[in-house]
């Protein structure tokens, strides 16, 4: 059974279809790369699956359950976990306590058993042990008494991600995850996301300019272009592919031989690419 689909999935903005009608199921324990020029609506794409976006038509369905009218948290709580914006994170709050919150959020009131403070206790120290677990697999256990408003860009993009694994979704979207990271961080980040496709029930999806992390990391391309599905496969067979050959021209003609073992490290869908509509 395929985990999360999506059917005829339409979105516009006044005259601009954004994602227009893209039909596709991710199954669990697969990685799905997702490609697509600049504007090409992977963003978008995203938006409308975690309910950011509501769609002009369409729908999203999770284990064969309709989601399309749900609101993003009921998304969330379904198992649907994507990348959170900065904004999301509370700047006057430590690492460590934005962790256990959304730790907390995630468990709702499960824990809540009337006011008995032996059990506030105790479920206060587990989530803060699995805060930290969290925080020790991004590699900030370091970090976690410092204030978020004094983290670097870098290490709030970490900190999105940690947050992200906090929620146990079925579900992870990344959208350009190690986007502004240097060298050191980006690592940290893709071991993550290695740790989570191991678990063989997470369906992932990840969209990424940097086809030297698709190509090692996806088990299928889906390359979206002006708001469409136009091709989905095998890697190889997408990258060889002669839609992708031709909207990347240039770029993939580069990619599509990178077989002989020495890849140079090219963005497919480059801001060099086609032109933003
Ligand atoms: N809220 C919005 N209002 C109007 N137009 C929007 C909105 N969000 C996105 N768009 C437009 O929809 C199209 C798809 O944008 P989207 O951000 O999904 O592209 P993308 O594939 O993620 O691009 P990038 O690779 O640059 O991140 C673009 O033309 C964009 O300008
Ligand atoms: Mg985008």
């Amino acid at each position: 059974m395929s985990l999360l689909a999506t059917r005829e999935l339409t979105i516009r903005f006044g005259g601009h279809v954004a994602v227009d009608a893209v039909t596709c199921a991710f199954e669990p324990g697969t990685l799905t790369a997702i490609v697509g020029p600049n504007g090409a609506g992977k963003t978008t794409y995203f938006n409308l699956i975690s309910g950011q976006l509501k769609a002009n038509s369409g729908t999203v369905t999770l284990d064969g359950k309709d989601l399309s009218g749900s609101s993003p948290s009921a998304r969330t709580r379904a198992g649907l976990g994507r990348s959170f914006q900065l904004t999301n994170l509370f700047p006057r709050l430590t690492v460590l306590e934005n962790v256990r919150l959304a730790v907390q959020a995630t468990r709702g009131g499960r824990h809540r058993r009337g006011l008995n403070l032996w059990s506030i206790w105790s479920d206060h120290s587990e989530l803060l042990a699995r805060a930290r677990q969290i925080l020790d697999d991004v590699a900030m256990a370091g970090k976690a008494d410092e204030l978020v408003a004094n983290l670097p860009h870098g290490d709030q993009r970490k900190l999105e991600v940690a947050l992200l694994t906090a929620v146990e979704a079925k579900v992870f979207m990344f959208d350009e995850p190690t986007a502004g990271m240097n060298a050191a961080e980006a690592p940290v980040i893709l071991d993550l996301i290695r740790k989570l496709k191991a678990d063989r029930s997470k369906t992932i999806l990840l969209v990424e300019h940097k086809m030297d992390v698709v190509r090692e990391l996806a088990d299928r391309i889906v390359v979206l272009h002006n708001g469409a599905l136009v091709a989905d496969g095998e890697p190889a067979e997408v990258i060889a592919s002669p839609i992708v050959q031709e909207a990347y021209l240039g770029v993939t003609a580069q990619t599509a031989s990178v077989e002989d073992g020495t890849p140079p490290t090219p963005t497919l869908p480059s801001r060099g690419g086609l032109e933003k509509p």
